[in-house]
């Protein structure tokens, strides 16, 4: 587990197995890369995280769970370093190729992960995580944030984006039920079925446990968007 550190105690949850869809298979991960070139803006995300982060050249930013790359990418064009940490290596090979044809130079890249990425040097400006927190039990998630925090500098910021529920859960049966059907429609069968597949296997949470696991990490939350019921942004600062 982990990339530089030899052994963890036997309760340590490891992050490294893969949690819902496998992201250690190369298939899995060029249908991921295909459909979020079609699903997403990426360079408007890109510039919006950057411009919450108040990114300056002289920035070094780590991103957890950094998939195929493309915020890795973007954000090395603004900063000083980008560090991009994920728990698949087939993921990290496939962004260091994207970051190769784009003559990106300024991205380091880890096999690891929330809980097992060592930082040394500097305390870093700020932290980004897409789509990937989730992947942990809420336990775990915890630990995650505060190890997060104390990453950063004092006044270093967190941008985290993840599914995270809102919705009410007396509700539940029929808002999952109108989520697949959408994303059905809008994204065809194959991710109608990976969907259900996060919701059975991976660990969305609540939206008041995950605001109180960002306050008790230590975090304040300067901004916080809930949208369609499953999607969250939190925008979070280290104040000592
Ligand atoms: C749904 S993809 C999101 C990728 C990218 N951030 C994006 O926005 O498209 C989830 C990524 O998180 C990674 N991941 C899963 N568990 C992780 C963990 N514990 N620490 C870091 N990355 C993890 C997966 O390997 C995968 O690359």
């Amino acid at each position: 587990m982990g990339e530089d550190v030899a052994t963890y105690p036997k309760w340590q949850y490891n992050e490294m197995q893969q949690v819902g869809t496998d992201y250690t298979d190369i298939s899995e991960v060029v249908v991921y890369d295909t459909r979020m070139q079609k699903l997403r803006n990426i360079k408007e995300e890109i510039e919006t995280i950057i411009n919450c982060l108040d990114v300056t050249k002289d920035h070094s930013i780590l991103e957890f769970g950094t998939g195929t790359g493309d915020f890795a990418i973007g954000a090395a064009k603004h900063c000083k370093k980008v560090i991009a940490a994920d728990v698949s290596s087939v993921m990290l090979d496939f962004a260091k190729k994207k970051a190769e044809m784009q003559g990106v130079e300024n991205i380091e890249y880890h096999h690891a992960g929330f809980l097992t990425y060592e930082h040394r040097g500097e305390p870093l400006d700020s932290i980004v995580s897409q789509l990937a927190l989730h992947h942990l039990p809420d336990f775990w998630k915890m630990i995650a944030l505060s190890r997060a925090f104390e990453m950063l500098k004092d006044g270093g910021k967190f941008y985290l984006r993840d599914t995270v529920y809102s919705f009410d859960v007396e509700d539940h049966s029929t808002f999952f039920d109108n989520w697949v059907d959408r994303i059905g429609e809008v994204a065809g069968e194959d991710m109608a079925k990976d969907s259900i597949v996060a919701i059975r296997e991976e660990y969305s949470t609540f939206d008041w446990i995950m605001e109180e696991l960002l306050k008790r990490a230590g975090f304040y939350i300067d901004e916080v968007d809930y949208s369609d019921g499953f999607m969250a942004v939190y925008v979070c600062t280290k104040r000592l």
